[in-house]
C-alpha cells in the first residue's frame, strides 16, 4: 500500500482557505495555488540526496553539501495541473516538464486522454505528477498508467485537495505511487465535485466557465 500524506503546515492551511473562498478571483487563485505547490514540494524534498563539495569562501577552503543532481521532472495533468508547475519550478528550476492532457466527461466522470508529451529520459527521472484535485481518482490513475506505459518507474502524486474515494482508488491501482495532499476533504458530492473542495480548479485558474 502506498503512503498518503497530508502536508498541513499552517501556511499551507491558510493559503488553501484563501483559494477555497468562492470570492477569490483568478489572479489571486493562480498565485496562491502556486505558493501552496511550492510549500508542498519544499516539504517533500527533505530527503533529496546530498554530497560533499569543496568550496572556497572568502575565509578559505571548506567542505560543504550540494545536491547530487538527482534527475527530476514535473508532470502536470492538464489543464488544472498547470496551476502548480511554476510553484514547483521555483524550488527545482532545473526540472524537466512533461504534459498529460486529460479531461473528465461531465456526465460519466470518466477521464479521456488527449495529449502526452514527456521528457525522453522519463525512465531515469523521479516524477512529481501535479493536479489540484483528486476526486474519483480516474484522471490520476489514467495519467499514472500513461507514464508507466512509457517507461516511468518512480513517481509521486501531488494534489491540493483529495477526496477519500480518490485516495483509495489510486492506492489500490498503484500501490507504488505515494500521494501528497494539502487537505483530505469530506467527500465527492452528487455532481462529482469534492466537498468542501474549491470548485472547478481549471475554471477558477483560467477564468473559464
Ligand atoms: C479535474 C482535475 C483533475 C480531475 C479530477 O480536471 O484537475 O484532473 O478533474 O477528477 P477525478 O479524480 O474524478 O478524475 P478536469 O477534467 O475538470 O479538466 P481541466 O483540468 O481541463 O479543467
Ligand atoms: N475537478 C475539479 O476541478 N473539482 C472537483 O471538485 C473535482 C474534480
Amino acid at each position: 500500500m502506498s503512503k498518503f500524506t497530508v502536508l498541513n503546515h499552517p501556511l499551507i492551511q491558510h493559503k488553501l482557505t484563501i483559494i477555497r473562498n468562492e470570492r477569490t478571483g483568478t489572479r489571486v487563485f493562480r498565485e496562491v495555488a502556486n505558493e501552496i505547490a511550492e510549500l508542498m514540494v519544499y516539504e517533500m524534498t527533505r530527503d533529496l540526496p546530498l554530497e560533499d563539495v569543496e568550496v572556497t569562501t572568502p575565509m578559505g577552503k571548506s567542505t560543504q553539501k550540494t545536491l547530487t543532481g538527482k534527475k527530476l521532472a514535473v508532470i502536470p495533468i492538464l489543464r488544472a495541473g498547470l496551476g502548480m508547475v511554476d510553484g514547483v519550478l521555483r524550488l527545482i528550476p532545473a526540472a524537466k516538464v512533461g504534459h498529460i492532457g486529460m479531461y473528465r466527461d461531465e456526465k460519466t466522470l470518466k477521464p479521456h486522454e488527449y495529449f502526452v508529451k514527456l521528457p525522453s529520459d522519463i525512465d531515469q527521472r523521479e516524477l512529481f505528477i501535479v493536479d489540484p484535485m483528486l476526486a474519483t481518482g480516474g484522471s490520476a490513475n489514467m495519467a499514472i498508467e500513461a507514464l508507466k506505459k512509457r517507461g516511468a518507474k518512480k513517481m509521486r502524486l501531488v494534489v491540493l485537495v483529495a477526496a477519500p474515494e480518490g485516495v483509495k482508488s489510486v492506492q489500490e491501482a498503484h500501490p507504488d505511487v505515494d500521494i501528497y495532499a494539502a487537505s483530505l476533504d469530506e467527500k465527492i458530492n452528487e455532481n462529482g465535485y469534492i466537498f468542501p473542495g474549491l470548485g472547478d480548479a481549471g475554471d477558477r485558474l483560467f477564468g473559464t466557465k
